[in-house]
């Protein structure tokens, strides 16, 4: 396994080192810390392609002013380690000052899909996120990326900027990994303490208990919306509920009927921790 920690060298080793054009090459994005969650999308890769480069970047234009950049859980070694065992290629861990000149004044900017749920109480989040997928993109030259269900926004967001900026990737999503008791995994899990844990329960809960209405025939978005925030309220009085939304999973805007693959998407807060889930309904 290559660990490469300059844009020259990741440019270097796609080209030069095996990985030529007839190469199949399976990108894994992430920010650290792994958990089985990324190493589920590494296992996907690794299946397709004959390459598999896994980044580890905490991307700092992702982070609004007030949120946990610098507290961001991180592991170099350890990551390095599940990479070496979970058959990663190459590992590419640029510095911030590698991916962002000092005078950097271009970036990606989303103007639709980016602008309600995480988008509403974290300005700039996705254009931080299109923007250093973009250069990855760039710099890697994948013919596929793996992005996780759990940020269903941000798959969004990035197949509409692979659409709309003609980047020729392929877009494949993984599904959302979670521990025994339903809590989908998550590098901010750790923030969590015990009763807190138990309180974070109540995200899935919610949604799971708004697809057996929804089996029970409760197909009017705005009824089952309702149900799912008393249902919350009602059962885990401590999560701060940010937004609850049913929505199409490719355009994001709402929908009025929920059908088989409408997205029921959740956030909130759990003491500091702020917490993302979602299912796709049926399935
Ligand atoms: O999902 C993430 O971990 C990040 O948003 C990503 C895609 C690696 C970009 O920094």
């Amino acid at each position: 396994m290559k660990v490469l920690r300059t844009t020259s060298d990741m440019l270097h080793a796609r080209w030069h080192c095996g990985m030529g054009a007839e190469t199949s090459v399976g990108f894994v994005p992430t920010m650290g810390y792994l958990h089985d969650g990324h190493l589920a999308l590494i296992q996907l890769a690794r299946r397709r392609a004959a390459w598999v480069v896994v980044s580890l970047f905490v991307n700092p234009t992702q982070f609004g002013p007030n949120e946990d950049f610098a507290q961001y859980p991180r592991d170099e070694k350890r990551d390095l380690a599940l990479c070496e065992e979970a058959g990663v290629d190459v590992v590419f861990i640029p510095t911030p000052s590698e991916i962002y000149a000092a005078d950097a004044s271009v970036s990606v900017v989303e103007n639709q899909l980016s602008e309600g749920m995480c988008g509403s109480t974290r300005p700039g989040h996705f254009n931080g996120v299109c923007t250093v997928v973009a250069k990855l993109f760039q710099i890697v030259r994948p013919d596929f990326a793996v992005f996780g269900q759990k940020d269903a926004q941000q798959v969004a967001v990035i197949k509409r900027m692979v659409r709309d900026l003609f980047f020729s990737v392929e877009i494949v999503v993984g599904p959302i990994v979670r521990e025994k008791d339903g809590l989908a995994l998550s590098s901010r899990n750790v923030y969590l303490h015990k009763p807190e844990r138990e309180q974070a329960l109540g995200l899935y809960a919610t949604l799971q208990e708004m697809q057996a209405q929804w089996e029970m025939d409760m197909r009017d978005a705005q009824s089952l919306t309702a149900w799912g925030r008393q249902y919350l309220v009602d059962h885990y009085p401590e999560v701060e509920l940010e937004y609850l939304v049913i929505c199409d999973p490719d355009s994001l805007l709402p929908c009025a009927d929920v059908q088989a693959g409408t997205l029921i998407a959740i956030a909130a807060r759990v003491g500091q921790t702020r917490l993302i889930d979602n299912i796709l309904v049926g399935t």
